[in-house]
């Protein structure tokens, strides 16, 4: 069974609650009619009713059953306005900053999260990731224990002996241009989390990518990636994660005995952690274009589950990351 295969079955046996602020656009209205009829989630459209009903009818999609929500008339409008106006008032947000705001979908919808009364939010299809991440990080903030929010990105490939079964975890790919040596530690550790709820892998093996091993080379950005382990040890005494160490080091056992003999990393981590955005985002399209592997995105450290979409996204995109949304919601 393919991953997302997996992540549809796990979403199924717990159905959560998804809101999507880009209620009115046409492939998330479609994928909104798929996950309803699919049992996959409960979805949530906000915007203007009747502007939706025009996207389903354009789309052929049947709505029935899906909560139509209408940021503009809802009695919740208020509450949220002023939970809002409660949690960025210290950041200069006055009242009628947070009235305007909350006008706002994608503001509406992360106070939702916020609230509980959504268990996860998908957006994307027209909005930039800063636009969806920005709300995000300010409103619904970091899981405790963990002080900042990354990606994780599942990469799935043909050849089942890479990885666990054929899947690794990068991270981190979108989100962190330039992580301390603690943001690195906490990005691991979520990353290991991810690996584990989203990817079913059993053992997370955890490696902290360098262009060195085990002091190969001395640099201060090796210290740095050197200093992120022994801080991700401190926190996560029972993870098992490794590093420095180099990408072969990491994932070929011949090199990993040769380099770094006697670690529980080298050779056989599923879960690989880049030193910076550049390094992740750069590694990631190359194993995807050149390797062929399927890439899924999640975010993860948030306390609410939210997830970003391509702009040019298909609909069984934004189905799928509805579905991950689901799972990342059923272990809060
Ligand atoms: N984790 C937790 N909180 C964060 C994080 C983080 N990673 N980053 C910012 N914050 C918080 C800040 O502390 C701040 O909180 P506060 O307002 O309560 O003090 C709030 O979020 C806003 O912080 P800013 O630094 O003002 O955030 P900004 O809006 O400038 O940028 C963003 C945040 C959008 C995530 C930025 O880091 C970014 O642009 N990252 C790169 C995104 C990108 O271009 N990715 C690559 C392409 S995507 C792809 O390839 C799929």
């Amino acid at each position: 069974m393919s991953i997302l295969d997996e992540i549809r079955k796990k979403a199924r046996e717990q159905v959560k609650t998804i809101v999507f602020p880009e209620g009115d656009e046409l492939r998330t209205v479609q994928a909104a009619a798929i996950l309803k009829a699919q049992g996959l989630a409960e979805p949530i459209l906000l915007g203007d009713p009747d502007r939706i009903s025009d996207a389903a009818e354009k789309t052929g999609s049947d709505l029935s059953g899906i909560c139509l929500l209408d940021p503009a008339g809802s009695p919740d409008r208020t509450r949220y306005r002023d939970e809002l106006y409660r949690i960025r008032k210290e950041k200069g947000v006055s009242i009628e900053d947070a009235e305007r705001l909350i006008s706002d979908p994608m503001y509406f919808g992360i106070m939702m999260v916020k609230q509980k009364d959504a268990d996860g939010l998908v957006s994307g299809a027209v909005h930039s990731t800063g636009d969806m991440l920005r709300p995000a990080l300010q409103i619904i903030k970091t899981k405790p224990g963990i002080k900042v929010v990354s990606s994780g990105m599942l990469m799935e490939f043909q050849n089942r002996d890479i990885g666990y079964n054929g899947l690794l975890v990068y991270a981190d790919c979108v989100v962190n241009p330039c992580p301390t040596a603690e943001e690195l530690a906490h990005i691991a550790i979520s990353s290991a989390e991810t690996a584990h709820t989203l990817g079913g892998i059993e053992c997370p093996r955890v490696a902290l990518l360098s262009f060195s091993t085990k002091g190969s080379a001395k640099h201060a950005l090796v210290g740095k990636v050197q200093e992120a382990a022994a801080i991700a040890h401190g926190l996560a005494p029972d993870l098992i994660l490794d590093g420095e160490m180099q990408f072969d080091a990491a994932l070929v056992p011949e090199v990993g005995l040769q380099k770094a003999g006697g670690s529980p990393v080298a050779g056989r981590a599923n879960v690989l952690i880049f030193p910076d955005l550049q390094a992740g985002n750069i590694g990631y399209k190359i194993t995807q274009r050149l390797a062929g592997a399927e890439a899924i995105a999640v975010l993860q450290g948030l306390a609410g589950p939210c997830n970003d979409l391509s702009r040019g996204c298909s609909v069984e995109d934004i189905v799928n990351t509805a579905c991950a949304t689901a799972v990342q919601a059923q272990s809060p």
